[in-house]
């Protein structure tokens, strides 16, 4: 039953509407001035922070403590209003107060930027790296960008389906993380580097539009703008040709990146072709900002489409050695259609460097912050794509047999893309580094922020795994 005598706390931003009136706040000791009998703090929650002075108490108090404060909500006198800032004009009489949970000494400041911390430390205490107003700043602009995209995607009638983190190795081309199976014993899980067959899947049973904020998990090297794990917003479309898919993603885009006041250089996106794009700028993703489109916080968004398939097997990479068995690999994605004007091309497996796939790749500011194809629909055409990567007949069916299996049985022609999520944000945020938008994010070192992973687990564990390590 929902009781309606429930408490609704005062949020400190919206104290003015109080004026005159006696209430108690709630927050943080944000500073805290002594003046003689008079102590001053400015008390600060998640909207606001309120000057709050009290005579002859308070002095016991220390910054970031946690206190409830009742008192009278007053007009400063004139020469004390500061109008720039929220209740600039305003402060709190404290009649009495209570300290909900004292706070020692911190081991880092909560405020400034936190840039001159260093990343160890700040990850360390990441719960208070998060009470800074920079960071807070950035968790409310996630928090507003994907509620933005959510209702894109609900307007047009997209279904949000989760699918399985316990799953089987998904070919996106990076190394997997494996969980061994404590009920068969030698075998593992992998997790998912993103939903990709079990979207496809979904097409197959007919929910048309799918979208999902992916958890993606993938044992790379790291980089500032690559972690272990990262966020997708993945989608996926039946009876849609690559045009339909690129432009509900860009109308998306668009609506959500306003939405948070984001700045776009231009309302339709470019399209470049692949070769063009190496011609020109030497790279895939390229960043076509002017110097005061850089200075101004301008998001330029572009297309690259025609990618080749195929490529030579990089020796050096161990998943495109174990996918690429025949010296040639995928691109971007095995299960990718490629232009209807090469499908001969690849079905025969011939002049297999010159076959373009459906791939649209989706640039801003420099950073690959998307990608997508119209997918193999029929059996044949992803028989064919693992057979020039050099997989017999057997090793098909054992990889991707249940994917053959759902495409002989009405699977509508489909396709999607997935957008990397916390580089989209880390590009609104005008950050250079994905840790400083994910909320725990890993250290250079891949270790988890505030609690000590990985570390050892106890023999009992592993014996229940059926798991010896060895070089211990
Ligand atoms: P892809 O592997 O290109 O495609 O991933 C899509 C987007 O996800 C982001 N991304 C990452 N972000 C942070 N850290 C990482 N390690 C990382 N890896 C990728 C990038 C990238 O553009 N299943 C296909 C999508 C599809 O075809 O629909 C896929 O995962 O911004």
């Amino acid at each position: 039953m929902t009781s309606s005598t429930t408490t609704q706390q005062l949020p400190i931003g919206q104290v003015a509407s109080q004026l005159g009136q006696t209430v108690t706040l709630v927050g943080w000791v944000d500073t805290k001035r002594d003046h003689g009998k008079l102590t001053f703090i400015d008390l600060r929650d998640r909207t606001g922070k309120l000057q709050c002075v009290g005579f002859q108490m308070m002095g016991e108090l220390t910054t970031e403590s946690v206190i409830s404060v009742t008192g009278l909500v007053k007009e400063r006198p004139a020469k004390l209003v500061n109008a720039n800032v929220i209740n600039g004009n305003i402060e709190f009489e404290v009649k009495a107060y209570e300290i909900l949970n004292p706070a020692k000494e911190l081991p880092i400041l909560v405020e400034g930027d936190g840039r001159e911390v260093s990343e160890e430390v700040r990850l360390r205490y990441r719960y208070l790296d998060l009470r800074r107003e920079r960071m807070r700043n950035i968790v409310k602009l996630r928090s507003d960008y994907f509620r933005a995209l959510r209702e894109a995607l609900y307007e047009q009638n997209f279904t949000e389906v989760e699918t399985p983190m316990l799953t089987k190795s998904t070919k996106e081309g990076a190394r997997d993380f494996v969980v061994p199976s404590r009920f068969q014993p030698g075998k593992f899980y992998a997790l998912p580097q993103s939903p990709q067959q079990y979207k496809q899947l979904l097409m197959t049973a007919g929910v048309e539009r799918y979208f999902q904020f992916a958890r993606c998990i993938r044992d790379e090297d790291l980089r500032a703008d690559r972690g272990f794990e990262f966020t997708q917003l993945d989608l996926e479309l039946s009876f849609v040709e690559r045009d339909d898919v690129m432009q509900t993603v860009e109308s998306m885009v668009k609506s959500a990146v306003k939405a948070v006041g984001g700045k776009l250089k231009a309302e339709t996106f470019p399209v470049v072709d692949y070769q063009d794009a190496m011609a020109k700028y030497g790279a895939d993703r390229f960043d076509l900002r002017s110097e005061e489109d850089k200075a101004n916080g301008v998001l330029a968004f572009a297309w690259v489409v025609n990618f080749p398939f195929f490529k030579q097997v990089d020796k050096a990479d161990a998943a495109e050695v174990r996918d690429g068995k025949s010296g040639w690999t995928f691109t971007h994605n095995p299960f990718s259609a490629p232009l209807p004007e090469h499908q001969e091309m690849l079905l025969k497996g011939e002049q297999i460097g010159e076959i373009l796939t459906t791939q649209y790749d989706l640039v801003c500011n420099g950073y690959e912050v998307g990608g997508g194809s119209i997918r193999a629909h029929r059996p044949e055409l992803l028989a064919a794509t693992f057979k020039v990567m050099g997989y017999s007949d057997e090793e098909i069916r054992d990889s991707v047999g249940h994917m053959l299996d759902a495409f002989e049985v009405g699977t509508p022609p489909h396709g999607g893309i997935a957008l990397g999520l916390d580089r989209m944000v880390m590009l609104l945020a005008g950050e250079t580094s994905l840790k400083e938008v994910i909320a725990f994010p890993m250290t250079a070192s891949g270790r988890t922020a505030v609690m000590d992973a990985p570390s050892p687990v106890t023999d009992e564990q592993l014996a229940e795994l059926h798991l010896k390590v060895i070089n211990k």
